[in-house]
């Protein structure tokens, strides 16, 4: 979907298409800040809104939470809701349980992306039920046209749960359909690793219309024609998404302008994603528990106070636990409608725009998108893997880096266990590591 960066002058109007592909800052020519690091593994559920304010951002649109998971919806254009995790990885693992949209011309996607466009993609068009498109990008070359391929699932994407997962090291990447591997890519066979996506990674899950009937005809063609909406809403559903970071730190580091690997460093410390995780998963204190905690004294003085005035204390002890419970909620929802109150009137602006012809799809912007297609015109292949050709293992690539089970996890910490996140025994807390 690399050809939304062609649209960014044009006021990128389907917000979660740009949102999905672009970058604020390209560190292939500039300097730019640190990416915060995921620097652990961890399942997300997405059946409650705090599994999503926790760890992603919401870069467009706004969500349901369903037993089915996160809801994504196109039930009217320019509707495109849109997440993209606050934390980075540097080669990991990403299995995003989902089932995808109907819809002809809809397109349901899992996008890593990094800031100077190393891209790894599935997408889902809402008018095939039978096959899946993986897809990749380098640098933001979007010069060849046989990246995309499409393999079928073992039943109808759109109506079940399936499991779709890219496992990414150093030198190479594979997608997984439940679990069975459809497609290999070696670092060599990406332009020598020139185009090999290699930089630390945000992971994003949305939903747009790729059959708007502004877009140009290549991308309807490629989303698989023009988009309907009176036939919907359109779902997209996320039960889950399990991601595995294979280095650990708080930060990755662009230490030049090559966006190799090798210039990646890892900033030693705790990620900032994983003590916001860790915080949301300490259990609330219960009144009795709270109690427990109080100083010894102040204890006595309660159990003490003569009869009424010992209950009386108690009592307002209860309630005023009660009360800071209800505010916190109370805060927390106020939060939340805010949120969806700006983001409402982020939308309402950019439709106000369109409708004066400001900021809508230009055609002059859109007319280069056949050139870079969407990575489109791919190859289709049937239930056998396409025989990757064998190649030499990149020669740099020290299996200690790219293999975390055979890194070195330094001094053992006493890191909290709790249900979902599992730390070796051992964990390393940070140290200086650098992929190179
Ligand atoms: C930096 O890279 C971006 C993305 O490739 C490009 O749009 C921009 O023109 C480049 N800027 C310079 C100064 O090269
Ligand atoms: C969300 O799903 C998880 C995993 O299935 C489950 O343990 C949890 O109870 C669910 N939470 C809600 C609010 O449904
Ligand atoms: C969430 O669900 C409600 C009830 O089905 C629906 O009215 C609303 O439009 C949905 N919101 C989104 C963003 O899909
Ligand atoms: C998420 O949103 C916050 C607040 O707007 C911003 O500072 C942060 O850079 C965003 N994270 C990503 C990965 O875009
Ligand atoms: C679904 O996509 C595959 C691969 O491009 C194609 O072979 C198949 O005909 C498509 N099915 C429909 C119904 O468009
Ligand atoms: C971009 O990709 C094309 C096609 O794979 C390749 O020929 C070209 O060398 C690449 N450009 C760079 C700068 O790697
Ligand atoms: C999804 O597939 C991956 C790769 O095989 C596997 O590790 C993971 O456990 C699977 N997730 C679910 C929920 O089945
Ligand atoms: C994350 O998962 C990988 C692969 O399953 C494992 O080797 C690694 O030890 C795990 N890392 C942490 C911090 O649990
Ligand atoms: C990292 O987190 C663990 C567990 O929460 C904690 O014990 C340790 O002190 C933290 N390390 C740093 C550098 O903050």
């Amino acid at each position: 979907m690399r050809f939304v960066t062609f649209l960014l002058g044009a006021a990128a109007l389907l917000t979660s298409v740009a949102g999905q592909t672009s970058t604020l800052c390209n560190p292939l020519n500039a300097t730019c800040p640190n990416d915060p690091a995921f620097g652990m593994n961890h399942t997300f559920y997405f059946n409650t809104s705090s599994t999503v304010t926790t760890s992603f951002n919401i870069t467009a649109g706004t969500l349901n939470y369903t037993s089915d998971g996160a809801e994504f919806t196109v039930a009217k254009r320019l509707d495109s809701p849109t997440i993209q995790s606050k934390f980075n990885i540097m080669f990991g693992s990403v299995s995003v349980v989902m089932k995808a949209a109907t819809g002809t011309g809809i397109v349901s996607s899992i996008v890593l992306e990094s800031d100077d466009l190393d891209e790894i993609d599935w997408e889902f068009m809402g008018g095939n039920s039978t096959h899946a498109e993986t897809n990749y990008f380098g640098k933001g070359n979007t010069t060849s046209y046989d990246r995309a391929i499409y393999y079928p699932v073992s039943s109808d994407v759109r109506a079940n749960f399936h499991n779709y997962t890219v496992d990414w090291t150093a030198d190479k990447l594979d997608w997984l359909i439940d679990s069975t591997v459809v497609r290999t890519l070696h670092y060599a066979d990406a332009n020598q690793g020139r185009t090999y996506p290699q930089t630390p990674m945000t992971v994003r899950l949305g939903i747009w219309a790729g059959g708007d009937s502004s877009l140009n005809k290549y991308t309807i063609e490629w989303a698989g024609g023009e988009t309907d909406y009176s036939k919907g809403p359109y779902n997209m559903y996320v039960q889950s998404a399990e991601i595995k970071d294979y280095s650990s730190g708080s930060a990755y580091e662009w230490t030049d302008n090559t966006g190799s690997w090798q210039s990646i460093k890892s900033l030693p410390g705790n990620s900032t994603a994983m003590n916001a995780i860790l915080k949301a998963q300490t259990p609330t204190l219960s009144t009795a528990q709270k109690f427990q905690a109080l100083p010894q004294a102040t204890k006595l003085a309660i159990y003490g106070g003569s009869g009424a005035a010992g209950a009386l204390l108690i009592a307002a002890l209860v309630f005023y636990y009660i009360r800071q419970r209800r505010a916190g909620a109370l805060e927390r929802e106020t939060y939340n409608a805010k949120i969806e109150k700006e983001r409402e009137e982020a939308y309402m602006d950019q439709m106000e725009l369109k409708e004066k012809g400001y900021g809508g799809w230009n055609n002059a912007d859109v007319a280069h998108q056949g050139e870079d297609a969407l990575g489109g015109w791919g190859t289709t292949h049937g239930n056998n893997s396409p025989t990757v050709p064998s190649t030499p293992k990149f020669p740099n690539v020290s299996s200690n880096e790219i293999n975390p089970a055979s890194r070195n996890y330094g001094d053992s910490q006493n890191v909290p266990q709790s249900p979902g996140f599992h730390l070796p025994s051992a964990y390393n807390s940070g140290g200086y590591q650098r992929f190179g």
